[in-house]
């Protein structure tokens, strides 16, 4: 089996959300409708839908975050889902329990979802191989391998933002080596039919295998911006690097930090992401991180969407036609569906 094939049950439709790769266009536009459909839950007074209202999604983050973690958690809230944490610092893991040990107890405890955040990459692959079969995983980030619901929520802020992929070219920039956020857009932004996907860094930042992905590769700045639509900044994954693979920040800064120079080569309607957290002054000047084609505290307000799109769907609710609010009670068919 391949690994990506994991994710999808027998019809073909997601089960778990591992990774982009493998999933077809019409699947990504799916979730990207579907996420539509959520986007003004969070205007309403209650902010909530009753689609996850006795289902369990418990949040397994091994590793730091305050954008992912956060958001899964207002998505679950936002589907009624009762929500659980756990501190892996407290948790008996520290105690020599396996993780899959761990897993098993939660499943006792009747757990629907485990989302998980782990440093190794395939984690997330290794849990849902061991689920039990109504269970499902979401994938949060696993080392430098996938950050799916990361790609899909800027594939749905570039959509929300700039329309048909097929005209836009867009330059991810920084520490594609280490970054799964950038392996899980290239295969979202190639599936979709972005024109041109071009990745900008060091040779030192640039995994060898990344021009099989489709993308263009830039070593000057500028050049891999210019006439660009959508520029996307990476963080130094410093944490992930061993020895010296950089010159000083300051030096990095002056070659490829996002500065109004650089940023003047993109389209002027170009817009500026960044998956956080941000370095100031090492990938992106504050003025441009705060200024006029910045999105970023977008696609972290979208993100929420996004996330109950996927939570609803691998867990087996349809997606709404007629907007999240119109028509949702408790009797919605528990079946696996999407249209
Ligand atoms: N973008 C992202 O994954 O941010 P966090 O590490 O804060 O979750």
């Amino acid at each position: 089996m391949r690994r990506h094939s994991l994710q999808l049950d027998a019809e073909g439709r997601l089960r778990h959300l591992l990774t982009i790769e493998g999933l077809k266009r019409q699947q990504i536009v799916d979730i990207l409708d579907t996420a539509e459909s959520f986007i003004g839950v969070g205007d309403h007074q209650m902010r909530k839908v009753p689609l996850l209202r006795g289902k369990t999604v418990v949040n397994l983050f091994f590793e730091a975050s305050t954008r992912t973690l956060t958001t899964f958690e207002l998505a679950a809230k936002r589907l009624s889902a009762d929500v659980l944490k756990i501190n892996i610092d407290t948790s008996a893991t520290v105690k020599g329990e396996s993780l899959l040990d761990m897993l098993r107890n939660l499943e006792a405890m009747q757990c629907d979802m485990f989302v998980v955040r782990h440093g190794d990459s395939g984690a997330a692959h290794l849990i849902a191989q061991h689920v039990a079969p109504h269970i499902s995983v979401i994938n949060a980030g696993d080392g430098r391998h996938a950050h799916p619901t990361q790609a899909l929520l800027d594939m749905f802020t570039i959509r929300r933002r700039k329309g048909d992929f097929a005209a836009l070219t867009v330059a991810i920039v920084g520490d594609i080596m280490h970054s799964r956020v950038a392996r899980s857009q290239i295969h979202a932004l190639t599936t979709l039919g972005v024109s041109e996907v071009r990745v900008v860094a060091p040779k030192t930042l640039i995994p060898s295998e990344v021009e099989s992905l489709g993308v263009h590769v830039y070593h000057d700045m500028k050049e891999g911006l210019r006439g660009a639509d959508v520029v996307i900044m990476l963080r130094l994954q410093k944490e992930r690097m061993s020895g010296a693979m950089l010159p000083s920040e300051n030096e990095y800064f002056q070659s490829f930090g996002l500065t109004k120079d650089k940023l003047a080569m993109a389209k002027p309607d170009a817009i500026v992401m960044h998956p956080g957290p941000i370095n100031r002054g090492v990938e992106i000047d504050s003025e441009i991180a705060d200024g006029p084609q910045s999105v970023i505290l977008e696609q972290v307000s979208n993100g929420i969407a996004v996330r109950m799109a996927v939570m609803s769907m691998v867990l087996g609710r349809p997606p709404i036609e007629g907007g999240a609010t119109e028509g949702v009670s408790d009797n919605v068919p528990d079946k696996r569906s999407t249209p």
